[in-house]
C-alpha cells in the first residue's frame, strides 16, 4: 500500500478541478460529511483557487497522476475582522483512506496558513465522524463544542463539532 510521504502533496491548479470534482462531489450526494447537497461546479473551484487572499488555499495529494485527497481553507465568515481565521476542510477519495493522506494534506495545509500569517484555524465536523473527529484531534486542533441539529441531510438532523488550532 502506498504511503502518503510517497505521493505529491502540492498546491491544486486549474488542471486539478476535474480531480477535485471527483473527490469531493460523491461526499456531496451521498454523505452528511459535508453540508453541500449538488455538486460544486468547476466555476466555484476555480473562483476560490483565483482568491488573492494568502490563507484561501487548495492543496491536492496525487499519486501517479491522480489527486486521491485534497485540504483547503477558506474565508470563516465573510466580516473584516475575522480576516486571519480561516476553515479548513480535508476530502479523500473513497479508496485512499485510513493510510495517512488525510493527516499529510492537513499538517501541509496547517503549515503553509501559518507561514502566511493565518492566525487560527477553525473547522466544522458533521457527526458521526470517527475518522475526521480523530484526524483534528491528531493535528492538534481542540475541540471547542457541539453544534445541535444545525445540519438536516439525507432526512436527519446533523450535530456539528467545531475544533479550533491556534497557529
Ligand atoms: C476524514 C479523512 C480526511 C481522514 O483522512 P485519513 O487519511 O483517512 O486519516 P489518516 O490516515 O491520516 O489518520 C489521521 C488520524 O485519524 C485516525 N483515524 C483515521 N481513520 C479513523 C477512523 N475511521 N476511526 C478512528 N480514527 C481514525 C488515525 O489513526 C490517525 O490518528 P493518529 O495520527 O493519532 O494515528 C478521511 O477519512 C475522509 O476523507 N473521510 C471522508 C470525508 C470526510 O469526512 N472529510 C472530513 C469532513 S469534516
Amino acid at each position: 500500500m502506498t504511503g502518503w510521504v510517497a505521493m505529491e502533496i502540492r498546491p491544486a491548479t486549474a488542471a486539478d478541478v476535474p480531480g477535485l470534482q471527483a473527490i469531493y462531489d460523491p461526499h456531496t450526494l451521498s454523505s452528511h460529511t459535508t453540508f453541500h447537497t449538488e455538486p460544486v461546479p468547476a466555476g466555484v473551484w476555480l473562483e476560490r483557487l483565483a482568491s488573492p487572499h494568502a490563507g484561501d488555499q487548495i492543496l491536492v495529494a496525487v499519486d501517479e497522476g491522480r489527486a486521491l485527497g485534497a485540504a483547503w481553507s477558506t474565508a470563516f465568515r465573510p466580516r473584516a475582522a475575522y480576516d486571519a481565521t480561516r476553515e479548513t476542510s480535508v476530502y479523500l477519495a473513497d479508496d485512499a483512506t485510513g493510510r495517512g493522506i488525510g493527516r499529510g494534506l492537513y499538517d501541509v495545509l496547517l503549515g503553509r496558513l501559518a507561514e502566511v500569517g493565518v492566525h487560527t484555524a477553525v473547522a466544522a465536523v458533521a457527526l458521526p465522524n470517527d475518522a475526521s473527529v480523530a484526524l483534528h484531534r491528531a493535528c492538534g486542533f481542540a475541540d471547542v463544542g457541539v453544534l445541535c441539529e444545525v445540519g438536516h441531510k439525507l432526512d436527519r438532523w446533523i450535530d456539528v463539532r467545531w475544533f479550533q488550532k491556534m497557529l
